[in-house]
């Protein structure tokens, strides 16, 4: 098997610990294991988690905790993975092999387009539309989807763009995913992280043959936890379960029991709303310093990322890449999307150390 770079992460995983200004970072900044539980007595029960072998698709008392977040759902619905990405890794290597289609909201957060093609599908785009406030175009769908369609992938809120689907546009997809027979895989880690409105819809409920993946990584604030989840049919749990023995065998036992604390009701709440607060303080920095800047964007619904769009005359990759090395700042490149001139800016750091990296993106441009 030929695997396709999966060049976001590539770029993220070499130099995000080393640059002085990760600006790369589509999450807000991380809450401490202190924020998370903050009595005294109750971090000591963390010093009595054995490191063993924790149950592998996740503690029943995580996965009930996971499965109270989906209306009608239990533990049988649900597995726990090694954050999102395993969750979305497992699901495409189960379901697509040679022959199929997959039709993939575009732009996307690039992990299922490099598997799903490197496992042999066919990828169709269901493109976002930037003149639409980033919308998807539905009659793209119509005529993308057919009886080869094995898996239909939404990102919703959507990595980058930052956009939500309406509740009209939920139902079209999911009258397309019937019309077909194909899977719905909705990835809804940014679910919760709504700049001003309401959290998010989910798919679940909304037919038989919906998979949702998700994670405390974004919303929660704690990608260091590294867990994720896949909320389905009992059937499809059950055999994602035994492809995940071949993969990462199962989360540890200190970020199960630290994911159970995080989705208690009342910690969840807090959670949510820390991450809330982060982005809505973050968040006029960033729209003011664009507007200084003469880069235009449509405003993210959700997520701590603007997705902007540049007029220089220079290729997105050539351009984060020179950042990084005269300013060491790292942001993301439109082309990382297959795009141009678009720069994807994370808004979640710290408002000093955003300032401090948008100050310098500006005398890197105007240097330019
Ligand atoms: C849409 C989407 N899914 C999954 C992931 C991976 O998340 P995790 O850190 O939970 O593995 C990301 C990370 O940026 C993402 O943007």
């Amino acid at each position: 098997m030929k695997l396709e770079q999966f060049q976001m992460e590539r770029m993220q995983s070499t130099w995000e610990n080393l640059v002085r200004y990760n600006l790369s970072e589509s999450g807000v900044h991380p809450a401490t294991i202190a924020e998370l539980i903050p009595d005294a007595a109750q971090r000591e029960a963390l010093l009595n988690v054995e490191l063993g072998y924790s149950q592998s698709n996740g503690t029943p008392e995580l996965r009930r905790a996971i499965a109270a977040i989906y209306p009608g759902a239990t533990e049988e619905n649900v597995i726990a993975t090694v954050g999102t990405a395993e969750a979305n890794f497992l699901i495409a290597w189960m379901l697509t092999e040679p022959g199929d289609d997959v039709v993939m909201m575009m732009p996307n957060y690039m992990q299922l387009w490099g598997l799903v093609r490197s496992f042999g599908a066919e990828l169709k785009p269901l493109p976002l539309v930037e003149e639409l406030q980033w919308a998807p175009d539905l009659d793209a769908l119509e005529r993308a989807v057919s009886p080869r369609t094995k898996l239909i992938a939404i990102c919703n809120p959507n990595n980058p763009t930052g956009s939500i689907l309406t509740e009209q546009e939920m139902e079209r997809i999911v009258a397309a995913a019937r019309r077909s027979g194909a899977w719905l895989l909705a990835d809804e880690v940014y679910r919760g992280a709504e700049l001003e409105r309401d959290i998010t819809p989910s798919f679940w409920g909304s037919y038989e043959k919906v998979i949702i993946t998700s994670g405390l990584s974004k919303a929660y604030g704690l990608p260091g936890l590294r867990i994720g989840w896949i909320v389905s049919t009992p059937e499809l749990v059950a055999n994602a379960w035994s492809y995940h023995d071949y993969t990462t065998i199962g989360p540890g036992p200190a970020s199960d029991m630290l994911a159970q604390v995080a989705l208690t009701p009342e910690n969840r709440a807090r959670l949510l709303k820390r991450t809330r607060s982060i982005l809505n303080s973050n968040y006029p920095i960033l729209e003011e310093w664009a507007a200084a800047n003469d880069l235009q964007f449509v405003p993210p619904q959700a997520g701590a990322i603007a997705y902007l769009r540049y007029h220089l005359e220079i290729g997105s990759l050539e351009l984060v890449e020179r950042l990084r090395r005269e300013k060491s700042v790292l942001i993301v490149p439109g082309e990382h999307f297959l795009m141009g001139k678009y720069l994807r800016i994370g808004f979640g750091s710290n408002a000093h150390h955003l300032r401090e990296g948008l100050e310098l993106i500006s005398s890197f441009i105007e240097a330019l």
